[in-house]
């Protein structure tokens, strides 16, 4: 099948007129060949406006772990919203969802829901602010914390050489528009320097209110954390009162039912999640120990917003955890994500390419570099990113769609024959690259 883009081209001009950019996130401008407009998906395919299939390796950035069009969670949805939508008050299922994740999620002794990642980050940082009375959060350069203006800063640089020194990084804005005093919200690091952050925490503590880390760098290389620098992490936080904040926008319901606290068996005092949380609908959670969470339930801390769990999200929501439970999909999605990164290893070598694979299998990175292992942001400068581009674009043209950084994420829709499926394509792009 060949595949071409000319409907979707067509319909991205007549976006671009009315939407900025032609689309509503930054990052759907730059799937290749362009922002693409997609008709629909089942499973672990997903179809554009021209035709063309696709084995979906994107899940949409994360959230669709049960693949497309789970048929319990669009009943579930459906079967929901048609008793209403959104009532300026509680409902049945929200207590439900929340009893869930109390039950499943080590810290959620008390929680929240949001709409989306970057606003739970945000109830995190005041929750920690108030209970600590100080202002100032660690964060680690490369992670992803969301788009908004104290978090949009220390993700980009023009160069490693750029960064400075590790004790003390050039931090860069992602943005234009960013204030420049939400640059001084934070104290940016390397990530997995435990020596560092001891350090920096000692330096500034009279002004830290909590480090928050994404518990495995997803967002840039895909990167593991160093044996014992989670529980460090979790060590210095106790032994400076500050909040220990784990970011499990993506490892949430990916790496198990309980996230990377329960993976890594590190509790967090706050956590955040949302992605795969509700296949693809638009709800996040705050959770965290009764000792931090408490300044909501007192209302010391204000936390609101008037769409927050209405009932197509709770729904959602109740419904993947339902079928992930049920069907305990996490030792296959581990193994077929292992086996793809070993197939893809195997194809690249046999071609004579030398790639870098990270991550531990249901998602994971894949880079063209000489290193063998990158364990911050500052290594992943040394991605050969016009290769990886070149390689998602003749991997997109055969109908594997990868997220264009280079990430791969497994859901349990995929199915061992999408597996050896993607080794092939991937065989054939490495010959020609
Ligand atoms: C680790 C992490 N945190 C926060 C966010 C922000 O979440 P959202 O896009 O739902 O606002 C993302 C989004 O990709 C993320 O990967």
């Amino acid at each position: 099948m060949k595949f071409h883009y000319s409907r979707s081209a067509q319909l991205l001009e007549r976006s671009r007129k009315v939407l900025a950019g032609g689309v509503s996130s930054e990052f759907r401008k730059y799937n290749y060949p362009h922002a693409l407009f997609y008709t629909h998906g089942k499973g672990s395919l997903v179809y554009d406006a021209d035709g063309n299939e696709y084995l979906d390796f994107t899940l949409s950035q994360g959230p669709l772990i049960l693949g497309h069009s789970h048929p319990h969670v669009l009943r579930s949805v459906q079967d929901y919203s048609a008793s209403g939508q959104l009532y300026a008050g509680q409902h049945i299922k929200e207590v439900e969802l929340a009893e869930k994740l109390n039950a499943i999620i080590p810290s959620a002794a008390l929680m929240r829901f949001c709409l989306d990642g970057s606003e739970a980050v945000q109830t995190a940082f005041r929750v920690a602010r108030a209970k600590t009375g100080k202002t100032k959060f660690i964060r680690f350069e490369g992670h992803y914390h969301g788009w908004l203006d104290n978090v949009c800063w220390g993700i980009s640089a023009p160069s490693r050489d750029a960064l400075g020194s590790p004790e003390n990084p050039e931090v860069f804005p992602w943005s234009a528009g960013l204030p420049a005093q939400t640059r001084d919200e934070s104290i940016v690091i390397p990530w997995n320097d435990l020596g560092l952050l001891q350090k920096i925490v000692e330096d500034n503590k009279a002004h830290i209110c909590a480090i928050i880390t994404e518990p495995v760098m997803c967002n840039n290389g895909c990167i593991l954390p160093a044996e014992g620098f989670l529980e460090g992490v979790r060590k210095v936080c106790d032994q400076y009162g500050i909040a220990c904040i784990f970011d499990e926008v993506i490892t949430g319901f990916r790496l198990g039912l309980g996230g990377a606290q329960q993976y890594f068996n590190v509790t967090p005092d706050i956590s955040i999640f949302a992605k795969a949380m509700a296949s693809g609908y638009p709800i996040s959670a705050v959770v965290g120990k009764r000792d931090w969470m408490h300044l909501i339930e007192e209302g010391t801390v204000i936390h609101a917003g008037t769409m927050n769990s209405g009932n197509p999200t709770v729904a959602a929501a109740l419904a993947t955890i339902e079928v992930l439970e049920n069907e305990k999909p996490y030792e296959r999605m581990f193994q077929y994500g292992r086996k793809l990164m070993k197939g893809l290893e195997d194809a690249a070598t046999a071609a004579g390419h030398k790639i870098l694979i990270q991550g531990p299998g249901p998602m994971f990175n894949l880079s063209f570099t000489d290193l063998v292992a990158a364990k911050n942001y500052r290594d992943t400068f040394s991605f050969n990113k016009p290769l990886l581009g070149k390689f998602i674009s003749e991997m997109h043209n055969r109908g594997i769609r990868i997220i264009g950084r280079g990430l791969w994420y497994i859901s349990a829709a995929h199915t061992e024959a999408d597996i050896d499926i993607a080794i092939e394509k991937a065989k054939e792009v490495f010959e020609i690259l």
